[in-house]
C-alpha cells in the first residue's frame, strides 16, 4: 500500500515538507510505503475549463499535474500539504488540485485523503477547510487526527518546535495507515468502495 504526500509549497524543503516528512516517517513505521511529490516552483496554470481531459484522459496543460496523475495509477491514499497564503491554500497548489481533481478524479475516487497546512500564525483552518472540499466531492474518506492538521512555523526548525502540530500529523499518519489496512482487509472480504453513479446534474435553472 502506498501513500503519495503532495508538497504544495514553492519551497521544496520548507515547512510544509517538514510536516509531510513527519507523516511519512509514521506511515513507514506502520508498514505503508510513501513518496513525497513536490509540485515544483514553476507557475502552475489554473484550469482552463476546456473539457479536453474528459476526452483524452489527462490535462492538456502538460506539467506536474500530469506527472502526479501517473502516480495515482498505483497509490492507495493521499496527503496534500500546503502553506497558508492569505488564509487560503497556496495559489499553486489550488491550481494544481483544481486540475488534478478535474482531470483525474476517477483515479482518486474512494481513496482516503487528508490535508495538512503550514502557517506562520493564522488562516490555517480556512485553508484546511478549502482543501478538504476536493475530497468530499469525490467520495474520498477524510482521515482525521486529534486536531485540525496544521503546523505553525516560518522555518522548518520552527515547525519541528511545534510539538502539538507535529503530534497532530503523526496521529493523522497513524490513522491513515489504520484505515488503509481496514480497506485492504475489507477488499479481501468482498467489501469494496461503492461504484460511482452517473451524476444527476442540476444547474439550478428551473
Ligand atoms: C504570499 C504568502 C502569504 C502568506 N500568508 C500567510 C497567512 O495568511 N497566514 C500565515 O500564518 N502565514 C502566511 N504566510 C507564511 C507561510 O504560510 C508560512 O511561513 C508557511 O509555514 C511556509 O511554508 P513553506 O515553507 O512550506 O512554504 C504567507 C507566506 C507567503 C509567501
Amino acid at each position: 500500500m502506498k501513500v503519495i504526500l503532495v508538497n504544495g509549497s514553492p519551497h521544496e524543503k520548507g515547512c510544509t515538507y517538514t510536516a509531510l516528512c513527519e507523516a511519512k516517517k509514521v506511515l513507514e513505521e506502520n508498514g505503508i510505503e510513501s513518496e513525497i511529490f513536490w509540485i515544483g516552483s514553476k507557475p502552475i496554470a489554473g484550469c482552463r475549463g476546456c473539457g479536453a481531459c474528459a476526452k483524452i484522459g489527462k490535462c492538456v496543460i502538460d506539467d506536474t499535474v500530469n506527472e502526479f496523475a501517473e502516480l495515482t495509477q498505483t497509490a492507495d491514499g493521499y496527503i496534500f500539504g500546503s502553506p497558508v497564503h492569505y488564509a487560503s491554500a497556496g495559489g499553486a497548489i489550488t491550481s494544481f488540485m483544481d486540475r488534478a481533481f478535474y482531470s483525474g478524479k476517477a483515479k482518486l475516487f474512494g481513496k482516503p485523503a487528508a490535508a495538512i497546512v503550514s502557517c506562520r500564525r493564522g488562516g490555517a483552518s480556512a485553508a484546511f477547510d478549502q482543501m478538504n472540499k476536493y475530497f468530499t466531492i469525490n467520495c474520498m474518506p477524510i482521515v482525521s487526527s486529534n486536531y485540525w492538521n496544521q503546523v505553525h512555523g516560518n522555518t522548518p526548525e520552527e515547525v519541528l518546535r511545534d510539538e502539538e502540530g507535529i503530534q497532530t500529523v503523526q496521529i493523522l499518519a497513524r490513522n491513515m495507515a489504520w484505515l488503509l489496512k481496514c480497506i485492504e482487509i475489507g477488499g479481501e472480504n468482498g467489501i469494496n468502495v461503492p461504484a460511482p453513479e452517473p451524476k444527476r446534474r442540476t444547474n439550478f435553472i428551473r
